[in-house]
């Protein structure tokens, strides 16, 4: 695999892929799954966090024990399906901050129009966590992490469940600098722009949309 990039292949990610990829699973299922496999990828792309010690009271006597050093990371959803990944990312770290990135492409220019935008004003100090359960053209990823550079970001690494090889391809041309982290790189887009085997469309498959 391309430098930068980390395939999540624990057995219990794997085997939740699985059960997500087949069209029987149901939305509730899907749903849950990818929460529970969210769970899994947020304890791999955070693995790095720095610690430090603070001094707790135990009921037995005062230790050192380890905390973060630094401030909580932001979490970036590109909607809506990012929202499906941050849920379960939230589980686990209640404190972290949380930003939004809404794009669409035009028809006719190609270009990433932007139709939302909320992201934490102190991006520039934190760790940068973007999250897409899709990495398919690689377009929209890139252009939300323009953005997000233009606003500060610097320390930024991206989680995804599913990449094509292609998406890979155009993300490390724009964004050399960020990790990719994903349970999958399948084997190619097809003429639709998507994954193929895939999973079909995430956004419709959290939220029952089709
Ligand atoms: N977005 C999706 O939801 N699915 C794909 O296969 C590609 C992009």
């Amino acid at each position: 695999m391309s430098a930068n990039v980390t395939v999540v292949e624990h057995p219990l990610v794997q085997v939740k892929l699985t059960q997500m990829r087949s069209k029987e699973t149901a939305t509730p299922d899907f749903r849950r799954l990818l929460k529970e496999i969210s769970h899994l990828l947020a304890y791999e792309v955070t693995r790095d966090l720095v610690l430090t010690e603070r001094e707790v009271e135990t009921p037995v006597e005062r230790a050192m024990c380890p905390v973060l050093r630094d401030l909580e990371p932001c979490f970036i959803s590109i909607l809506r399906a990012g929202n499906g990944i941050l849920d379960g990312m939230m589980d686990l770290l209640p404190s972290a901050r949380v930003g939004h990135v809404g794009l669409y492409r035009d028809h006719e220019t190609l270009e990433a129009i932007e139709y939302y935008y909320k992201v934490p004003t102190d991006m520039a100090d934190r760790e940068v966590i973007v999250v897409d359960p899709m990495l398919a053209t690689g377009h929209t990823a890139v252009a939300a992490i323009d953005r997000l550079k233009k606003d500060g970001a610097k320390n930024i690494k991206f989680l995804c469940l599913l990449a094509a090889p292609e998406g890979i391809e155009e993300f490390q041309k724009g964004h050399p600098d960020v990790p990719v982290y994903t349970a999958s790189v399948d084997q190619k887009l097809n003429e639709h722009g998507y994954i193929v085997p895939g999973l079909g469309d995430a956004g419709d498959r959290i939220y029952g949309t089709k």
